[in-house]
């Protein structure tokens, strides 16, 4: 029997009755890819009905940024909000949230209290598309961005909803970041996901292998993208790069390089938000960079953010590809877990996208610490695969087992999951998961 969506469906409508009798609410979103665009989903919304309101990107939702906002009369919260009891003592608050929520007693929209999983099956910004029955392209976005590939459950409600008004498009595809926004040579040699042995980060390789294949750059003046190619072309590459993959020992990857994508079809076709994943990237970019109202802006289809928030993707894949580069000369197994120690190396900010990437098909979750950009205590992020989430992996839950001898704060989903913890517990902290991690895999 197929799970039935309508309580779920009637609350996000209460939720949207709710949210539009604020006067003038404070957005507090995060800034994450789908924090970014579930703030830009909601401020949409009351744009739409010229309603007054402010918003704001955060970090996290700790007790400073609660005493910063303690006076406010009214305040929507996006993708946080849910995890911190704390909110029970402000004034009128509306929660739009999908991460695991405890002691919460203010109006809260959240998939898990209808059954439906908010880590895997529906992300903040594919709550707030519900409520606000708009916006589903960025729905899907922000459940790219939060991991939920491929989209199932609650979230095929928004593939459905964006393909009838003609927001999303699925297509079957070379799942690689540039397939209409980058020349061909530069698409291969920047890919980082995957990483293309012998290919990734050496333009003279990329090329050789455009040319060894007989595939025409360019089409005039004009450099051709993936998307351009032919179908006979796209399949030569595609099996080469395959083949590549499976030769240097890396067939998990190979197995996964073509899969569901998806387009979104009311945006600009050369640009990285016609692709969900892209777009995802590019929106983490504005939000990890400092910059989450470039981020929004573009969602919201402003072109004077897009020049900007192409620079700060740019940005990012440079500072991904040196986290990379360190991660593969640093990673060590610890047992029940990969580490990688990035103090002083890689942002805490990326730390977790990094490790996201170098996992690759390992048997093992990642844990990586960066130093925190607060200037005191570690940050830990933490990441898994879907083979461990099947296997009953869950790294919210390991990293809440962490600080609770280490202190600080922590937690998240199955498959990705973060702490803040005091320096000097670390390692209290790491045999504390371990000991999880042991018992429970
Ligand atoms: O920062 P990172 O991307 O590694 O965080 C992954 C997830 O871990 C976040 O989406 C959040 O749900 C969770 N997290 C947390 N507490 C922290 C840091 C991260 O709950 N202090």
């Amino acid at each position: 029997m197929s799970f039935d969506f309508s309580p779920f469906l009637e609350a996000c409508a209460e939720a949207r009755r709710t949210a539009l009798s604020f006067s003038d609410p404070l957005i507090v979103h995060h800034l994450d890819a789908d924090g970014v665009s579930s703030g830009a989903i909601v401020e949409s919304a009351f744009r739409a009905e010229w309603k007054k309101h402010r918003r704001i990107c955060i970090k996290k939702l700790g007790d400073t940024e609660l005493d910063s906002i303690k006076d406010e009369k009214e305040i929507i919260f996006v993708d946080l909000g849910g995890g911190n009891p704390r909110v029970n003592e402000l004034h009128d608050v509306l929660i739009i949230d999908h991460h695991q929520t405890k002691g919460v007693t203010k109006p809260q929209i959240n998939p898990l209290l209808y059954g439906i999983d908010g880590g895997d099956e529906l992300s903040a910004a594919g709550t707030a598309a519900l409520v606000f029955d708009a916006h589903y392209d960025l729905g899907v976005v922000g459940a790219v961005g939060d991991m939920q590939y491929p989209l199932r459950g609650a979230n095929r409600l928004l593939i459905e909803r964006g393909q009838k008004n003609g927001e999303i498009e699925l297509a079957n595809e070379l799942r690689m970041f540039g397939r209409y926004s980058r020349p061909l040579t530069q698409f291969l040699a920047y890919s980082d996901e995957p990483y293309l042995p012998g290919i990734s980060f050496n333009e003279l390789n990329a090329e050789k292998l455009l040319s060894d294949l007989q595939i025409p750059l360019q089409k005039g003046e004009r450099w051709r993208t993936y998307s351009d190619l032919s179908e006979t072309e796209k399949k030569k590459l595609v099996s080469s790069l395959s083949d590549l993959l499976v030769e240097k020992g890396k067939p998990f990857i190979a197995e996964n390089l073509v899969g569901e994508t998806y387009l979104l079809t009311k945006r600009e076709k050369r640009s990285e938000t016609y692709d969900a994943s892209e777009f995802s990237t590019m929106l983490n970019a504005c939000g990890r960079h400092g910059r989450p109202d470039i981020g929004v802006a573009v969602c919201l289809g402003e072109k004077w953010a897009e020049e900007e928030a192409a620079q700060l993707l740019r940005l990012h894949k440079t500072r991904i590809r040196e986290g990379i580069l360190f991660a593969r000369e640093s990673i060590v197994d610890f047992g029940p877990f990969l580490f990688l120690d990035a103090r002083d190396k890689i942002e805490d900010s990326i730390v977790g996208i990094v490790c996201g990437m170098a996992i690759g098909g390992s048997p093992k979750p990642i844990l990586g610490i960066a130093s925190s950009e607060e200037g005191r205590g570690i940050k830990v992020s933490a990441r898994g695969t879907r083979a461990q989430i099947n296997a009953g992996l869950n790294l919210g839950n390991a990293m809440a087992a962490g600080v609770k001898v280490s202190g600080g704060v922590g937690g998240g989903h199955k498959i990705a999951a973060g702490a803040n913890i005091p320096s000097e517990n670390l390692n209290e902290f790491l045999t504390a998961v371990a000991d999880y991690l042991r018992q429970k895999p």
